[in-house]
C-alpha cells in the first residue's frame, strides 16, 4: 500500500506532518519525529519574541485551548538549531508584520528548509496571525516567492478562508494549509477570569475536526493549488475524511499530545490497514473521494 504523496513540488514518504506548533522548537524534539513525512516547525519571525505569560495552554474537554503570543528566538537562533537536522523533510513556518518581513525572513531560512509555510492564520496574534489585511496577502506572497527558489504554502484559518485562499493562490502560492485554531475562550467561573492569560486562545483538536474538513472541501472548489488539511486529527480515519475531502497531505498537532511521538508510525499502519479493507492500491487515490 503506497502511501507517498506530494504537496505541489514537495514529494514526502506519507502523507502525515508535525504541524507547526507542537514539540517543534528544538531540534532533539523534532527528530523524535523521523516517521513523519515531513515536520513543520514553530513559526519563527526576524527577531526574538517572549510570548504571553502562563497560563498559555489547558486542556478542555475536547481539545486544546492556547495563545502562546506566538514565542521564538528570532530567525538567526532559528538557523543554529535546525542545522543539520535529521527528519524526512523540513518545512518552515514564518510568520511577518508585512510582505518585507515575510520575504526577508523567508530568504534567510531557504538554505535550511524544503518548504516555506507562511502563517496568516493565528487567531490571537493581530496582525501577525489571523489579522494579516486579506487585501495584502497577495502582495506579501509574490514578495516570498520572488525571493525564493522553494515551495511556498500559505496556512490559513477558517475566518473568510474562502477570499484570503484566493489571494494567496493569486499571488503564487504552492498550496493552503487549513486550518488554524479556532479562536476561543475558557472562563474559570469560581474567580470569574478568564483562564488564558491572553484571555482569548484558539481551540485546537478533535472538537475543530468537521469545521477543517469543510473548509478544506470548500477550498478545493475555491482554488486550483493543492491544500494541506489540518485540524482535530488523531486517527487514520481522521487522515482519510480529510483526503476524501481534497487534502493532498495533511498536518496532526493535537494528536502528538493524545497519542504521543508513536502517532506518526501508528497512523502510517494504520492507513495502510485501512487501504488494503477498503481496496485502495495507493493513498493518492483517496484525494477528493468525497467530492466525486
Ligand atoms: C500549543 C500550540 C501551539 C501552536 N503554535 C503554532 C504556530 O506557531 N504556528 C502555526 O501556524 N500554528 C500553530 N499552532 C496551530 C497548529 O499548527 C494547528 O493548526 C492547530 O492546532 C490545529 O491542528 P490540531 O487540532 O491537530 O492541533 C499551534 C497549536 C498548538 C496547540
Amino acid at each position: 500500500m503506497c502511501l507517498e504523496t506530494s504537496v505541489g513540488p514537495l514529494k514526502m514518504k506519507n502523507p502525515l506532518m508535525l504541524a507547526s506548533g507542537v514539540l517543534d522548537m528544538t531540534r532533539g524534539s523534532m527528530e523524535r519525529f523521523r516517521e513523519a513525512g515531513a515536520i513543520v516547525t514553530k513559526s519563527v519571525g526576524m527577531g526574538e519574541r517572549k510570548g504571553y505569560g502562563n497560563p498559555s495552554v489547558v486542556e478542555l474537554e475536547h481539545g486544546l485551548l492556547n495563545a502562546m503570543g506566538l514565542p521564538n528566538p528570532g530567525v538567526d537562533e532559528y538557523l543554529k538549531e535546525i542545522e543539520g537536522i535529521d527528519v524526512q523533510k523540513i518545512v518552515g513556518s514564518i510568520f511577518g508584520k508585512d510582505e518585507h518581513e515575510f520575504a526577508r525572513v523567508a530568504k534567510k531560512i531557504e538554505v535550511a528548509v524544503d518548504a516555506i509555510e507562511m502563517n496568516m492564520s493565528c487567531p490571537h496574534a493581530g496582525s501577525y496571525g489571523a489579522g494579516f489585511p486579506t487585501d495584502k496577502i497577495s502582495d506579501a506572497v509574490s514578495a516570498v516567492k520572488e525571493s525564493v527558489n522553494i515551495p511556498v504554502f500559505v496556512k490559513l484559518g477558517m475566518e473568510n478562508i474562502g477570499r484570503r485562499a484566493r489571494a494567496a493562490e493569486e499571488g503564487g502560492a504552492d498550496a493552503i494549509v487549513a486550518i488554524n485554531t479556532v479562536r476561543a475562550m475558557s472562563i474559570d467561573i469560581e474567580t470569574a477570569v478568564p483562564i488564558l492569560s491572553n484571555k482569548v486562545g484558539g481551540y485546537s483538536g478533535p472538537a475543530i475536526k468537521p469545521i477543517g474538513v469543510r473548509c478544506v472541501y470548500e477550498l478545493s472548489e475555491e482554488v486550483d493549488i493543492p491544500i494541506i488539511g489540518v485540524g482535530g486529527i488523531t486517527t487514520a480515519e481522521d487522515v482519510i475524511e480529510y483526503m476524501m475531502a481534497g487534502a493532498s497531505a495533511v498536518q496532526i498537532g493535537t494528536g502528538v499530545y493524545y497519542r504521543g511521538e508513536k502517532i506518526f508510525e501508528e497512523i502510517s499502519k494504520e492507513l495502510r490497514e485501512w487501504l488494503e479493507a477498503h481496496e485502495y492500491g495507493r493513498i493518492k487515490d483517496v484525494i477528493g473521494a468525497a467530492r466525486a
